[in-house]
């Protein structure tokens, strides 16, 4: 709940955040240095505000972290030094610099948007574990966490239970084989998209894998 909750003002802070942004940057590119100033005067405490949550609310997102994904430091850096140029571009009226911040603030979204889908580990399965189901030795539930440990371990936990960033602890999930499938299929939230990186067997392995470690 607290992950979620933090998940969604992050994102709603900066989207705010943006959109001052924006309304900034079209002043100064049009040249309106009177309207961008008494904007800047007025919109100066929500942007404190808006900004202080941003920072705020990243720092403790990252520390319920489960991993550093992909573009995840570098999309920190590009925020962090496009602030001081964001400072400098509205002081100056310096247009090419405004350009470069602004740049810089979508590119580090862009990133963010992403990662967001980015399978981060590759696929390597200790030797023992048999994956071929037409040999007698098969086991799928054996397959299906062998699958799970290279991919879901970091954010559920071996046992299913850690719920790091944000994910669900899984010995307490009621969903049907088919509808653990489904989420594998399409993630949500930090969950990225599995559907085109496992095979059919292999999802239903994990969803086998997932349902022997229930509770209930
Ligand atoms: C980057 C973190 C992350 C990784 C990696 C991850 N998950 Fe998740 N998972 C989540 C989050 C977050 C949710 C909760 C989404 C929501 O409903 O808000 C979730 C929810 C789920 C649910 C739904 C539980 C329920 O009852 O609602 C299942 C099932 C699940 N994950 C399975 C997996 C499997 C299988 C893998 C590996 C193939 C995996 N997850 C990898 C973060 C992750």
């Amino acid at each position: 709940m607290y992950y979620i909750a933090l998940y969604h003002t992050h994102k709603l802070v900066i989207t705010l955040f943006i959109l001052i942004y924006l309304v900034k940057f079209f002043l100064l590119m049009s040249g309106k240095n009177k309207t961008l100033d008494s904007f800047s005067a007025r919109i100066l405490i929500p942007e404190i505000v808006v900004s202080s949550l941003f920072l705020i609310t990243g720092v403790l997102l990252l520390l319920e972290a489960a991993e550093i994904r992909g573009l995840f430091v570098t999309k920190i850096i590009v925020v962090i030094v496009s602030v001081p140029i964001a400072l400098k571009a509205y002081k100056s009226k310096y247009k090419a610099l405004a350009a470069l911040s602004f740049l810089m603030i979508i590119g580090a979204y862009g990133m963010a948007e992403m990662n967001k889908y980015m399978i981060i580990h590759t696929q390597t399965l200790p030797e023992n574990v048999v994956t071929d189901a037409s040999d007698p030795a098969y086991d799928m539930v054996i397959h299906g966490k062998a699958l799970y440990d290279t991919q879901c371990v970091n954010c559920h936990g071996a046992d299913g239970t850690l719920q790091m960033s944000g994910a669900k602890n899984l010995q307490l999930s009621n969903m049907t084989e088919n509808q653990i499938v489904e989420r594998i299929n399409t993630g949500k939230m930090t969950m990225p998209p599995y559907d085109d990186f496992f095979t059919s067997h292999e999802k239903k392995a994990i969803s086998e894998y997932i349902l022997s470690i229930r509770d209930n």
